[in-house]
């Protein structure tokens, strides 16, 4: 662990069924797409760790098994490069599985990102939490966007998401908010809306896949009604918290690729090609 954080887990949902990638994603987790070499959960891995994080709790689904498989070691695989040039390629995921703890649940139906992460309850329990979206790869020079949102939870100690400004024709993509700017790029949320039209949308200010979550978020969820798309989103519920003034917004420093989207994702594997990230 390279920092001390007051948060040790990190949720990932991942049990969608990536279906803007068909037919790559019938048998193949979205979040195990490359970007190079290292597939997407990695990249989100990655960055929990460099949070201070050690425990990986993984919202996993049916078809989702390449996950489990890709943070476990492979004795035959590492026997047989051993000495070779190629031993360091797994230099960085071999790291990765002795420093951290993964664990694993399934959700039985996908009822939305709120129900995914109330399903990862089981294996979080009443701590604050940190959750990230794989599909969101985020770069940034310095501290990765976790790092910093954890920098904020020391001081405002509630609810923490990322957001940044998008074209006010993409709101209905996403979760928006509106808020009080209280410290420059930060605000206390006080309405959010799940993927509203241009026409309805409080601002543009959009949340990306990066959250920290109070454990009273779960009892919140449970008593959540299924919202747009008949889904039981994360935004509803988070608005609960927003009303007693305990959600910030945090425009992040870094640069976030949509990787669920194909445009977001051949953008993200040219540039970190051309930074030279292999
Ligand atoms: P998305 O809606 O972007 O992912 O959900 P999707 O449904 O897999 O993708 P498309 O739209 O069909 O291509 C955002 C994140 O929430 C997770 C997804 O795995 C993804 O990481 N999620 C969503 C769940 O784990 N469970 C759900 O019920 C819904």
């Amino acid at each position: 662990m390279k920092k001390t954080s007051p948060i040790s887990v990190c949720l990932f949902p991942a049990a969608g069924y990536g279906t803007r990638f068909l037919p790559v994603t019938k048998a193949m987790p979205k979040e195990m797409l490359p970007v190079l070499t290292k597939p997407l959960i990695q990249y989100g891995v990655e960055e929990a760790m460099d949070a201070g994080m050690n425990t990986m709790a993984i919202v996993t689904g049916r078809g989702k098994r390449a996950i489990e498989d890709h943070f476990d070691v492979s004795y035959e695989l590492e026997h047989q490069i051993k000495g070779t040039s190629k031993e360091k390629m797994l230099a960085d995921i071999r790291h990765i599985i002795d420093k951290c703890t993964f664990s694993y649940t399934r959700q039985i139906e996908m009822k939305g990102l709120g129900h995914a992460i109330l399903t990862g309850e089981t294996l979080i329990g009443n701590q604050p939490f940190a959750v990230i979206l794989a599909d969101d790869l985020c770069v940034n020079e310095s501290d990765g966007v976790l790092s910093q949102m954890v920098e904020l939870y020391k001081k405002y100690q509630c609810s923490i998401v990322a957001i940044e400004e998008i074209d006010p024709s993409q709101t209905d993509k996403y979760g928006v908010i509106a808020g009080e700017e209280i410290e420059s790029g930060i605000y206390r949320v006080t309405n959010m809306v799940e993927k509203p039209s241009p026409q309805d949308a409080p601002t543009n200010l959009a949340i990306i896949g990066r959250y920290i979550l109070t454990p009273d978020i779960f009892d919140i969820i449970r008593t959540t009604k299924p919202g747009k798309g008949g889904e039981i989103q994360i935004t509803d519920a988070l608005l609960e918290q927003a009303k007693a003034g305990k959600v910030i917004a945090y425009k992040f420093h870094g640069k976030r690729y949509d990787c669920g989207s194909i445009d977001g994702y051949v953008q993200a594997t040219i540039e970190l090609y051309q930074k030279g990230v292999l």
